[in-house]
């Protein structure tokens, strides 16, 4: 594919997000890590280009490396008690300055806009102040904290009406007390606090570290409240640092508060914030209540994405041509796979209850999801269905995916064993193998 090509199938694949995130409220926590890198500057120009989408992007910086680069400097050794630093009276300076210095660049690099582009002269607001109040985090196993701070409240209706006169809204890690002290707060904390106060619908975490791995190193790409919460068990927590155990602890809180997407990414990636916001499988990890993947019985909204699913495949002979007429008529008997509101996969079972048999046809799974078991998911969902149904034999006709089938349990048949009308409608030309598995054994 031309360069010209994959520009117009990506924008074509991002429309549905960029209309589908257009003034939506995303919180973002960006760690002091992530401010220290090569990237930053590119993260900050990407969340420029979401504000110009009229996306309302909340965002909140930590600052840990930038204070104790200032503290190295002044020769202190900061104290922590387990992953909290003590702040006391002498080190809450270094955090203003390490904050002040950060704001005031994450302004400047807001202020280019969008360089080299037609966007390069719109200008950004940026607002911040104290729209965060703090209390001092108290004694924690037996030490006082000082001047590490928790968040009392979120100066939520102020917050929200700079969103929406369209500013970028900026929150350090600092909270003020009403007797006029300030707290030094973890970003973490602070973002969930504020996605869960302005029901926010992202709460975004940038940092390599808090990406979940799988047993071989690879990427979780989504996971649920509840399988997340057992990675936080005693045993598995030890495969996790601290900072990283506690952003999941935030992420689920906010996710059982009714946020609903929390996205962990790895901001070593280039324009990973936009390929996780504006395509289907996204480069981090996604934290929902309820499962990405669902399988379902199909409806009329599922018509369009079933057809586009199968055209190609009705186009090369593997499956019998529908049209969309046809797919309408029967979409009582078609169960999807969906990953975010896309059909990927899909199958319908037709019953022929006089013979307890049921026909299972137009199985198909997007090209770019095989090899991954969705086929092998849908296919148990069918088959329980088909059980719970109390039908006795699964019945399928295919021209090119025999063995697929037979590793599941089917054997070849004759046409004459099949139901009467199944007989009638038999396609001699397409000749298809005919295969069964009794089930309900
Ligand atoms: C057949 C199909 C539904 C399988 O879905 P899937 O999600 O890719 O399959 P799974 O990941 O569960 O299983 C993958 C295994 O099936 C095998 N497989 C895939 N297509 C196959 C086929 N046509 N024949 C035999 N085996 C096949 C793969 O080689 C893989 O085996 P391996 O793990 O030993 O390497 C999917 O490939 C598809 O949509 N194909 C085109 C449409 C089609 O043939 N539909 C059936 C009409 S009757």
């Amino acid at each position: 594919m031309n360069d010209k090509n994959s520009f117009i199938e990506c924008f074509r694949g991002a429309a549905p997000y960029i209309h589908a995130h257009t003034r939506k409220i995303f919180v973002l926590q960006i760690s002091g890590d992530v401010v220290a890198s090569d990237g930053f500057s590119h993260l900050i120009h990407d969340l420029a280009l979401l504000n110009s989408l009229a996306i309302k992007l909340v965002i909140v910086f930590g600052v840990r490396p930038q204070i104790d680069k200032i503290l190295k400097e002044k020769n202190v050794v900061s104290e922590y008690c387990g992953p909290l630093r003590i702040t006391d009276e002498a080190s809450i300076n270094s955090v203003m300055q390490a904050v002040g210095d950060v704001k005031i660049k994450i302004e400047a690099l807001l202020s280019m806009g969008l360089p080299n582009s037609p966007m390069a002269d719109s200008a950004i607001k940026v607002a911040s102040g104290n729209y965060v109040t703090g209390r001092p985090y108290g004694i924690f196993n037996g030490v006082d904290l000082n001047l590490t701070g928790k968040v009392r409240s979120v100066e939520k209706e102020t917050i929200n009406n700079r969103l929406e006169a369209g500013e970028i809204v900026l929150i350090t890690p600092l909270g003020y007390s009403t007797t006029g002290e300030v707290f030094n707060l973890s970003s973490i904390e602070i973002a969930t606090q504020i996605s869960i106060e302005l029901a926010a619908d992202k709460l975004i975490m940038f940092n390599n570290s808090r990406i979940l791995k799988g047993d071989n190193g690879e990427t979780i790409r989504q996971i649920t409240c509840a399988e997340a919460k057992t990675n936080l068990d005693a045993d598995s927590k030890k495969n996790i640092d601290e900072t990283s155990a506690n952003a999941l602890a935030q992420g689920i809180k906010a996710c059982e508060s009714g946020v609903k997407r929390i996205h962990y990414i790895d901001e070593n990636i280039d324009g990973a914030l936009l390929q996780e916001l504006f395509t289907l499988d996204g480069v981090g990890t996604l934290l929902t209540s309820t499962p990405f993947d669902t399988i379902r019985q199909a409806s009329i909204n599922d018509i369009a994405g079933i057809y586009e699913l199968i055209e190609p495949l009705e186009h090369q002979g593997i499956l019998v041509k529908r049209s969309l007429d046809k797919i309408e008529d029967d979409i009582n008997d078609y169960i999807v796979l969906v990953r975010d509101g896309t059909v990927i996969a899909c199958a319908a079972l037709h019953d022929y209850p006089k013979e307890k048999v049921m026909e299972l046809a137009c199985v198909a799974v997007h090209p770019d999801y095989q090899n991954q078991s969705m086929g092998e998911m849908l296919y148990k969902s069918i088959e329980a269905l088909a059980n719970n149904n109390g039908a006795k034999m699964l019945l399928v006709f295919t021209t090119q995916t025999e063995h697929w089938f037979i590793e599941k349990g089917f054997v070849e048949t004759e046409i004459s064993s099949l139901p009467i009308e199944k007989q009638e409608t038999y396609n001699y030309q397409r000749n298809s193998k005919v295969l069964i598995k009794r089930i309900n054994v």
